[in-house]
Formats: C-alpha cells, sequence, structure tokens
C-alpha cells in the first residue's frame, strides 16, 4: 500500500461533458455553454469540455454517420458558442482511451447498491431494465471516470446531475480508503441555479428538450434568424402586463421563462429585466425579446454552419485535444494501474 499521508494539491480542473444526442438548443446554450465558457476565461482552472460518445451509445442504437456527425456539430457548437480550443482541452470521450480504461477500474470500486438507486437508471431504463444495456446501468462509473481521469476539482452541470457527482466522489473515497491513498479528489459540483434552466416556449412548467415533438417550443443552436424571431414572437404567454418584481410571476411560468431567457441573454438578473418594465406590454416585449436573441444567436449558428462545412478541421481539433487531453490522463491512469497492482505500468 502506498502512503497515505502525504495529499497532493490537486490543480484546479474543471470537466464537463455533453452527450452528442443531437440537437442543440437555447437550454445547451444558457444552461450549460455560457458557464463553460466563463470558466475557461476566467483563468482560475484549466478546462476540459468532452462529447461524450461514449455515454450515448448506452441507450438505444444510434445509425453510427449520425453519432459521428453529432459529435462534429456539437464540437462546432462548443466553439461558436466560445469554447476556444486552445484555451481549452475539446474532446471527443472515445479519443481518449483513458477514460474507459479508468471507467473499468470503477465498475470494479462501485458497488451494484449504488447503482441501483441511480434515479436516471431507474427514470430510463423503467420497468424494463432486463433489456437496458450494461452500458446504461454502468453509466455513472464511466461519468466518475471521465472527472477523475483528470483530477478534476469543480464540475459544472445541471441539477439533473448531482446524484452522479455524489456517485463520483463516493467512489473516489472508496478507491483512496480500500487503497489507503489519497489519490483521486472529491470533486465539487457546480450546479446551475433555477435562473438558467430555460423552459419550452409553449409549456412554461417543462423543460426545453430537443426531442418535444413541436420545434415551435425550442430554439435550435442552428436556428436562423428569421426562425429566432418568430419562435420568440409565438411563444406562449398570457394577456398581462408585466410586473416589477418576480414575485408577480410565481404563477406565470411561461411569462417567468422569458424573463429569465432575455436576463440570461443579457447577462443580467430577472430581477433589473423586470424592474424597467414594469407594466409593459408582452407583445412588445416578445419583440424585444427576439431582436435580443436574433443579436446574440444568430452569429452561433452561422458559425456553427461555417465549420460544419469543413468537418477535416473539426476532426483535426478534436485530435489535437486529445493529444492534449493524453498528457493528463496517461501519467493518472499508469499510477492508478499501479496502485492497484496491475503489473508493467511503472513509469
Ligand atoms: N451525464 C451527463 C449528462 O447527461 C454527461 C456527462 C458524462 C458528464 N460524463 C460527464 C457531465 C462528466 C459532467 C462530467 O448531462
Amino acid at each position: 500500500m502506498s502512503d497515505p499521508t502525504s495529499a497532493p494539491a490537486f490543480t484546479p480542473r474543471v470537466f464537463s461533458g455533453i452527450q452528442p444526442s443531437g440537437g442543440l438548443t437555447l437550454g445547451n446554450y444558457l444552461g450549460a455553454m455560457v458557464k463553460f465558457v466563463d470558466m475557461q476565461d476566467r483563468g482560475d482552472f484549466e478546462t476540459v469540455y468532452c462529447m461524450v460518445d461514449l455515454h450515448a451509445i448506452t441507450a438505444k442504437l444510434i445509425e453510427p454517420a449520425t453519432l459521428a456527425h453529432n459529435t462534429r456539430e456539437l464540437c462546432a457548437g462548443f466553439i461558436a458558442a466560445g469554447i476556444d480550443p486552445e484555451k481549452s482541452i475539446l474532446i471527443n470521450q472515445s479519443q481518449v482511451p483513458e477514460h474507459a480504461q479508468l471507467g473499468w477500474i470503477f465498475n470494479c470500486v462501485a458497488r451494484m447498491g449504488w447503482m441501483d438507486r441511480m434515479t436516471q437508471w431507474k427514470d430510463k431504463a423503467g420497468k424494463d431494465a432486463e433489456r437496458a444495456s450494461l452500458g446504461l446501468y454502468a453509466y455513472p462509473a464511466l461519468m466518475a471516470a471521465d472527472i477523475l481521469v483528470y483530477h478534476a476539482t469543480h464540475v459544472p452541470v445541471g441539477e439533473d446531475q448531482m446524484q452522479h457527482l455524489e456517485l463520483t466522489r463516493d467512489i473516489a473515497a472508496k478507491f483512496n480508503h480500500d487503497y489507503g491513498v489519497d489519490f483521486f479528489p472529491l470533486t465539487e459540483t457546480v450546479v446551475e441555479g433555477a435562473a438558467t434552466r430555460v423552459m419550452s416556449l409553449k409549456d412554461g412548467t417543462k423543460k426545453m428538450s430537443k426531442s418535444d415533438p413541436v420545434d415551435a417550443s425550442r430554439i435550435n443552436l442552428t436556428d436562423d434568424a428569421d426562425t429566432i424571431a418568430k419562435k420568440f414572437r409565438k411563444a406562449k404567454t398570457d394577456p398581462e402586463p408585466l410586473p416589477g418584481s418576480l414575485d408577480g410571476l410565481s404563477a406565470r411560468p411561461d411569462v417567468r421563462n422569458l424573463v429569465n431567457i432575455f436576463a440570461a441573454l443579457e447577462g443580467t438578473t430577472p430581477e433589473a429585466v423586470l424592474a424597467s418594465r414594469e407594466g409593459g406590454m408582452l407583445g412588445h416585449f416578445k419583440v424585444e425579446l427576439a431582436d435580443l436573441a436574433v443579436a446574440k444567436l444568430a452569429p452561433i449558428s452561422t458559425e456553427m454552419a461555417r465549420l460544419m462545412d469543413d468537418p477535416a478541421e473539426i476532426d483535426r481539433i478534436l485530435a489535437r485535444g486529445a493529444e492534449r487531453a493524453r498528457e493528463i490522463t496517461v501519467p493518472i491512469l499508469q499510477r492508478t494501474y499501479e496502485i492497484v497492482g496491475l503489473v508493467g505500468h511503472a513509469p
């Protein structure tokens, strides 16, 4: 057993991942990517952002060409949203094999009982768990490996991922305890606030979703300016004027959602948006919102389209990202193997 007394100091490092399951929305942008860019630009952290393609194949079968397209499109979305592949490490998971390799070790650390308690597993596998893939069950152990193969200290995610982050800490703690080391950090969750949760434009009580059959319920990052403007102008609201403060919106989720989106796009707060608009009519507010959204989002869809015109360049960016990632992941995996007692991995 290794010396348990010397606690290493961990480099402040952010890791987060998004599944390349197709169709980026305003929800992905405001809920995740804006935060990712902010953490990249603050300079307090090294930042690693990942298209988790191995996670994307845990559910239903995806057409191979579609998976490849979605992965490249997500990469284009990251870059168009402001992720700079020089400042951040931008990768697709499968191209950095240490994720899956550490994932196996963690399959042997995590307990069946822990996995059984995962609400996302229960939701996704449903009543027909017998027919779910083994990969779907092991999904959270691979996610823990994504994070810990970088010794990441901070992980920005949506609220729905908090349980997976707790499991990540449980795995790190059990590994450290079982092997008498202080090797893996207990990663902090950085949760996005309710204010950044973007709801459907047709039902303010439902999350904006790429799988909603009604396209007008969401803004796709690939929508052009006219489409973006039209969707906001036709968003569901009510005939009442805007209140001067948030209390007045507690029973008006559709309007609350538009106010949240406005604030997030503008980089202010919902309170500030309302303060200067008390008594304003929603028809007018929606036009203002449409203009703001077009100004902010049209450049993103244009840039995504430009990047998608040259998939070979995207592939070069991802290959370069993998090379940089492996400078971190290869030594951490090697040390893990050594700690476990697997032969042939001493530096
Ligand atoms: N499970 C995450 C989601 O569905 C995606 C993900 C995979 C992830 N690995 C990760 C997020 C590591 C953060 C860190 O949103």
